[in-house]
């Protein structure tokens, strides 16, 4: 079963993908991703994705290459040819081949590229246990709503996290909760579930949207406001949500235990609902 890539509308083995150094994705971070998964070789959610891609790309101007049928047709193929079962696909498109200079022309023809490569699930351990975060500085840009190339402020905060030698960074942004590096975040507090507001400050994550949905459906009181970094050490449940941790528990922040340090019951119910509807 091999990776596959996908370049500008044809399919190739990854190591015969070239972009042009000319590209704007490579100069200026100039264009948007999307990451979605595959569970049992069907994609999950991949409405909401193509959708994202769609509010990114109109969001910095950029020429949509495909039409959403298009992409299904594309995304299709690739994780027929990839053939498994669980994938994790990679789009990016960027504003494509230009002469350096920051300001762009309004003709160029975007660059398309497509992965479509293994999934390795998380540890069973990191599932039933729970993991650890830290707590970090968001120094991101003010359109953290579009899915943009520019990871630079996440690759920092992820690296923080790597040397914590824990599993995730959670920004704060004057003193409040953003989201994390690779992940959104949510709390459960009085039996209430508390997650940041879309807006300009977070991704609006499409595992966030299935989740509060999931939390609404069973009755489960959802606020979507703002989390102190203080009142977070206190809440009875910290999780993350995302692509690729799914419904994680987190039971340590900074060193701190969150409650008993264990994965508390309204996050064991959310991830037994996602399982249910994902996985
Ligand atoms: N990351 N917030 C940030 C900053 C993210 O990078 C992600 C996903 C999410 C969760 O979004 P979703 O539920 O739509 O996956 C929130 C992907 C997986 C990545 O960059 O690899």
């Amino acid at each position: 079963m091999p990776d596959v890539a996908f370049v500008n509308g044809v399919f190739m083995p990854p190591a015969d993908a070239m972009v042009s150094i000319d590209d704007r994705g490579f100069q200026f971070g100039d264009g948007i991703y999307e990451v979605l998964r595959t569970y049992r070789g069907q994609p999950f959610e991949l409405e909401a994705h193509l959708a994202r891609l769609d509010r990114s790309a109109a969001a910095l101007d950029l020429i949509q290459p495909y039409s959403r049928a298009e992409w299904t047709k594309h995304l299709l193929e690739g994780i027929r040819r990839a053939a498994y079962p669980e994938a994790k696909i990679y789009i990016q498109l960027t504003r494509g081949v230009a002469p350096r200079d920051h300001a762009y022309a309004a003709d160029l023809v975007p660059t398309v590229v497509m992965t479509v490569r293994e999934l390795h699930s998380l540890s069973r351990s990191m599932q039933t246990d729970g993991v650890e975060a830290i707590t970090i500085e968001d120094i991101r840009w003010g359109r953290c709503d579009i899915k943009s190339l520019n990871l630079l402020g996440n690759v920092f905060a992820r690296q923080q996290a790597k040397r914590a030698q824990v599993f995730e960074a959670i920004l704060v942004k004057a003193g409040s909760i953003t989201e994390g590096a690779v992940s959104n975040v949510m709390v459960v507090r009085g039996g209430t579930i508390m997650t940041a507001p879309e807006g300009p400050t977070i991704l609006s994550g499409v595992t966030r949207a299935v989740v509060l949905e999931l939390a609404r459906k069973a009755g489960l009181p959802v606020q979507e406001c703002g989390i102190t970094q203080t009142d977070l050490y206190g809440v009875d449940e910290v999780f993350l949500t995302g692509t690729t941790v799914e419904v994680l528990a987190v039971v340590r922040v900074d060193g701190k235990v969150i409650k008993d340090g264990r994965p508390g019951p309204i996050t064991q119910r959310l991830a037994a609902g996602f399982t249910g509807l994902a996985g």
